[in-house]
């Protein structure tokens, strides 16, 4: 096929059984979302590219590299999202969330876009299901955020470490920003070319850097939870103790810092034992709505990928029975009344488009899977009924459809 006419590199369709495990993870986190009273919002897939470069932050990899960016007639700069967060907190403070209820609990479902070198669950349009909870402070927020991922996880029976780690605030990020340079600076000569780079535009992305020279040369790099101010310290203490008492399991890594600019205090990821890479993450951003404008408004929040599951999932087995009507001969009007009645009944019900004898006609309902075939021709017209063919035993009798 010529390449045009192709789906662009990493974008990808979504069909058949991975379709059923989209809806198997879709769902599965919807009912659980439903059980703890979230409320849907969409929000656009464009924004203005400000949106993102403001939030996400000027310096990071997504912004800088990820994002696609376009202008519009007007010449005005749009992007497609590559995340929710910042668009579901654009649309908190124009539609004035705020003024009606102390606190908010959203979540969203939908495509997300970021130029990425595709593989095995990364890809350049991908989904996500994400939640935000706006207004509340306190670490019982995050705990039940925590436990909300983990329930998604045991529910599509996913294998996955909870890891934890805090970021700080205003008041205390500071001094260690500055350790973390100074310390950068001393082993500037094992970081990587990109390290080197982002020791003083972006220093905490150098604590998770892949390159193996770069995780050995911050093993001795100072630690976040050595410089927390008494608030953050506490806030921190009191999630590992809810944690525990929740029952959710966690691991602290101390050099988790996040792709993404607006998180203070709290972060975390599910990482899938068997993928290595995360499948849920999110954290606190406890400043981001006011750095939009909006009133100041504690925040926290996490998204999972949709695909990055499906790796993980069974595909589910149907729970119901196919019926596939086969009419012989002039009998449409009396097949399509048949198939009326059963699904009035609730059954499911295709009705064959297939021409040919009764061969093809059985090949084809074994192709979809049927559970029983509906024969009907002239005789069974005549006589006001069908005959039913158990397609697993083979087994076939004649009744009246009022019957099955
Ligand atoms: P994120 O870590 O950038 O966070 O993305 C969340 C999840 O989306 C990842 O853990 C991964 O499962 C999935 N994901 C990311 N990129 C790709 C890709 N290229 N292909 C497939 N899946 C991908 C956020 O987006 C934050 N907005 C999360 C958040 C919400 N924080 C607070 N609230």
């Amino acid at each position: 096929m010529a390449e045009n006419f192709q789906a662009p590199r990493g974008f990808h369709d979504i069909i058949g059984g991975e379709l059923r495990k989209f809806r198997r993870v879709t769902s599965t986190v919807r009912e659980l979302l439903r059980k703890y009273n979230y409320e849907e919002i969409i929000t656009p897939v464009v924004e203005y590219a400000k949106v993102f470069e403001r939030s996400i932050g000027e310096a990071t990899d997504i912004v800088q590299k990820e994002m696609f960016v376009f202008s519009d007639r007007k010449g005005r700069r749009l992007a497609l999202r590559p995340e929710g967060t910042a668009g579901v907190v654009r649309a908190y403070i124009q539609n004035k969330l705020y003024a009606l209820r102390p606190y908010h609990k959203l979540f969203y479902e939908g495509p997300m876009f970021r130029y990425e070198r595709p593989q095995a669950g990364r890809y350049r349009q991908f989904h996500q299901i994400g939640v935000e909870v706006f207004g509340v402070a306190e670490p019982h927020a995050d705990a039940e955020l925590l436990k909300l991922a983990d329930e998604i996880l045991k529910a599509l029976n996913v294998q996955a470490t909870m890891e934890i780690n805090s970021l700080g605030c205003r008041v205390c990020r500071p001094a260690y920003r500055e350790a973390l340079v100074e310390y950068l600076h001393g082993v500037a000569g094992h970081l990587c070319d990109v390290c080197v780079d982002r020791k003083d535009r972006n220093p905490l992305r150098v604590l998770d850097c892949k390159v193996e020279t770069c995780q050995e040369a911050v093993k001795e790099a100072p630690k976040m939870v050595d410089y927390l101010c008494d608030e953050c310290r506490e806030h921190y203490t009191k999630l590992k103790d809810y944690l525990k008492e929740l029952g959710v399991n966690f691991r602290e890594n101390h050099n988790l810092v996040r792709g993404l600019d607006y998180y203070t205090r709290t972060v975390f990821e599910a990482v899938s034992d068997e993928l290595g890479v995360a499948v849920i993450a999110g954290g606190r951003y406890d400043y981001l709505v006011e750095e939009f404008g909006g009133p100041p408004t504690p925040a926290l929040g996490f998204a999972l990928g949709v695909e990055r599951l499906m790796l993980l999932v069974e595909e589910p087995q149907r729970n119901y029975d196919l019926y596939f009507v086969i009419p012989f001969g002039e009998v449409h009007a009396y097949a399509l009344k048949v198939a009326d009645i059963l699904r009035s009944k609730g059954k499911v019900v295709e009705l064959s488009y297939r021409k040919g004898g009764l061969k093809k006609q059985l090949e084809l309902a074994n192709k979809l899977s049927a559970d029983y075939a509906v024969i009907i021709g002239e005789d069974e017209l005549k006589e006001g009924v069908v005959s039913l063919k158990d397609m697993r035993t083979g087994e076939q009798r004649k009744v009246k459809v009022e019957e099955i």
